[in-house]
């Protein structure tokens, strides 16, 4: 695979960061996954955008403009001639002395990489997946796209080990978002409930391009947060994320939600996904 890194694209064993970048000593960074589809970008306008909100949050200078950026990610698929799957990127503030406090004028580092996988079709989105319920073990500001994923990792550990496909998180009985994408619910009266945008969950970018799509399409959607026991009681669940696009979600803990198959406002979002994506 064809990386790029701090400046070069390089083969990925030739790929080096320093040991003391703050990304690699205090998770001092943040990232961006964009999904590819026929070798296109998709939704990436709202990737950028929040990629670059993440670093203002962080006070980490851009390491190039939005437009090189974008030319960077579309030279990473042609390079490793990706069709499906993601490009990641990375910025992270730079390499210093160890300090949690950080000198002035530091020199960001960016890295981008793909990743080749199916995203088309997969056997969670035509079948739908079980998720876990667990606390929410982040910081104050998920806003934040940061490289600080620990709190996700070891929620979809347990999750998996105890047979789940993945794992929704809650705080005060109410859900706050997926551990790597966000979360839906269909109420009795077809309403898309999906959780508003604060500094507790990740505002998603395929939330935002499929609510986008709910309007065009008439849906009625609310965005305000719901309870676990409203989540238990839905007649249909999803999720989405650029790398899992629209998920049903059959069953959360032990309640099977609706007849447990996905239902049918998640298979019309799953296909205006599709259609607006292709
Ligand atoms: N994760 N919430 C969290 C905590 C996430 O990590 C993600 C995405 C989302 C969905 O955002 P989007 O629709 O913009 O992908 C919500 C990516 C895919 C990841 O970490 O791999």
């Amino acid at each position: 695979r064809i990386v790029y890194c701090a400046g070069q694209f390089v083969q990925e064993d030739q790929a080096h960061v320093s040991l003391f970048d703050r990304g690699f000593l205090f998770g001092d960074g943040v990232y961006e996954v964009t999904a590819v589809i026929g070798g296109r970008l998709i939704d990436n306008d709202l990737h950028l955008a929040r990629f670059k909100r993440s670093l203002g949050e962080l006070a980490i200078p851009m390491p190039a403009s939005l437009e090189q950026i974008e030319l960077l990610q579309q030279d990473l698929i042609t390079k490793n001639g990706l069709t499906e799957g993601t490009v990641y990127l990375q910025a992270t503030r730079g390499q210093a002395d160890r300090d949690f406090l950080y000198p002035d004028g530091m020199q960001t580092t960016l890295v981008g990489f793909t990743q080749a996988k199916q995203l088309l079709g997969t056997k969670a989105q035509e079948e739908g997946i079980a998720v876990a319920l667990a606390p929410d073990p982040r910081w104050a500001r998920r806003d934040i796209k940061t490289v600080m994923l620990l709190g996700q990792v070891m929620a979809k550990r347990d999750a998996r080990a105890a047979g789940f496909g993945d794992v929704w998180l809650t705080q005060e009985d109410h859900i706050t978002e997926g551990a790597s994408s966000t979360a839906y619910i269909v109420t009795g009266d077809n309403r898309i409930l999906t959780r508003g945008n604060s500094r507790m969950i990740l505002p998603g970018c395929t939330r935002q391009a499929l609510l986008r799509l709910c309007d065009r399409h008439g849906l009625t959607f609310e965005e305000r947060s719901f309870t676990q026991a409203e989540a238990e009681s839905a007649v249909e669940a999803f999720q989405t994320s650029a790398s899992s696009l629209v998920t049903p979600v059959i069953r959360i803990g032990d309640v099977v939600i609706g007849d447990g198959k996905p239902g049918p406002l998640t298979r019309l979002l799953q296909s205006y996904y599709l259609e607006a994506a292709g």
